[in-house]
């Protein structure tokens, strides 16, 4: 891979996945997008991973979709190549991917950062949908995750303007998880991960999968969906060994069966 770094076990359980064009600020081109969606689907089927972190660098975590490899394309080109076909793919990841984001998250780095499941953020982040000053628009989820995550208003705005979030901004808004100085966000994306990675993994899939339904059903299916997979954790061994800890007074020993 040219354009992605893997590291496994930065933590128990837990990889790591770099952006590495940074000459770009990890402009995202076709090549690494489906190298990213390739390392995902495969760190998915890892049974040594259960949390992937995926982050870029301290300048930028991704200044958006590769606009030098866009320009000159017509729409059938750009529908012919469907190039968030990727994104796609990557939302339907069954393990949590925390986004540990420093710098720019603009255009589809802002919508990459919001398809992740959570997102730590260093002091300096900046998050943006700017295509609108480039003559297009967010087309990587932006108008729908940012106005779920931000309310009609703001998300309007920033859509409208092109302006930035700030990370304190972006926290008081319910956009990122925590803000922490940018010496430490991915220590603390770790932190987060590892503590992600200990719990029944089983557990951890279903419960991701109904939290992500409440963005696509209303409340009644939602509370079904929800139901259907607490009865489902009761197949599992990890259920009955984290029960009957919890009875004895001991540390659980989850086993992901
Ligand atoms: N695509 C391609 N190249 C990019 C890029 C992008 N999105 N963002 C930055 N780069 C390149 C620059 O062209 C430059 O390359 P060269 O050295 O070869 O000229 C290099 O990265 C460094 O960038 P700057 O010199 O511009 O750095 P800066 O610190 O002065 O500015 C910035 C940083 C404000 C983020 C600015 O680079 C910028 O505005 N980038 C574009 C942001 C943007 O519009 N993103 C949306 C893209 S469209 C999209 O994402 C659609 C979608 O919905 C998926």
């Amino acid at each position: 891979m040219e354009h992605i770094l893997l590291e496994k076990q930065v933590r128990p359980h837990v990889s790591l996945i770099r952006l590495n064009r940074p000459q770009q600020l990890n402009a995202l081109n076709l090549q690494l997008m489906s190298e990213l969606r390739d390392t995902i689907q495969e760190l998915d089927q890892d049974q040594d991973t259960h949390v992937i972190v995926v982050t870029g660098d301290e300048k930028a975590f991704a200044a958006g979709a590769d606009i030098k490899q866009m320009e000159g394309k017509s729409s059938v080109d750009m529908l012919k190549i469907d190039q968030f076909n990727t994104w796609d793919q990557i939302r339907k990841t069954k393990k949590p991917i925390i986004a540990a984001v420093s710098g720019f998250a603009l255009g589809g780095g802002c919508e990459l950062a919001m398809t992740c499941d959570m997102i730590i953020a260093s002091e300096s982040a900046k998050f943006g949908q700017p295509e609108i000053k480039i003559g297009t628009m967010p087309g990587a989820g932006g108008t729908q995750r940012l106005t779920r995550a931000l309310g009609k208003a703001k998300a309007m705005e920033l859509v409208l303007t092109g302006d930035f979030l700030s990370a304190e901004e972006a926290l008081s808004r319910g956009l990122v998880n925590k803000i922490v100085p940018v010496e430490i966000y991915l220590e603390e994306a770790f932190e987060l991960a590892a503590r992600i990675a200990a719990m029944p993994p089983i557990s951890v899939q279903l419960a991701k999968e109904s939290v992500n339904q409440a963005f696509e059903v209303g409340l009644s299916q939602g509370l079904v969906f929800e139901r259907k997979n607490f009865y489902l954790t009761f197949s599992t061994e990890d259920q009955k060994e984290g029960m009957n800890a919890f009875i004895e007074k001991r540390k659980p020993n989850f086993r992901g069966k």
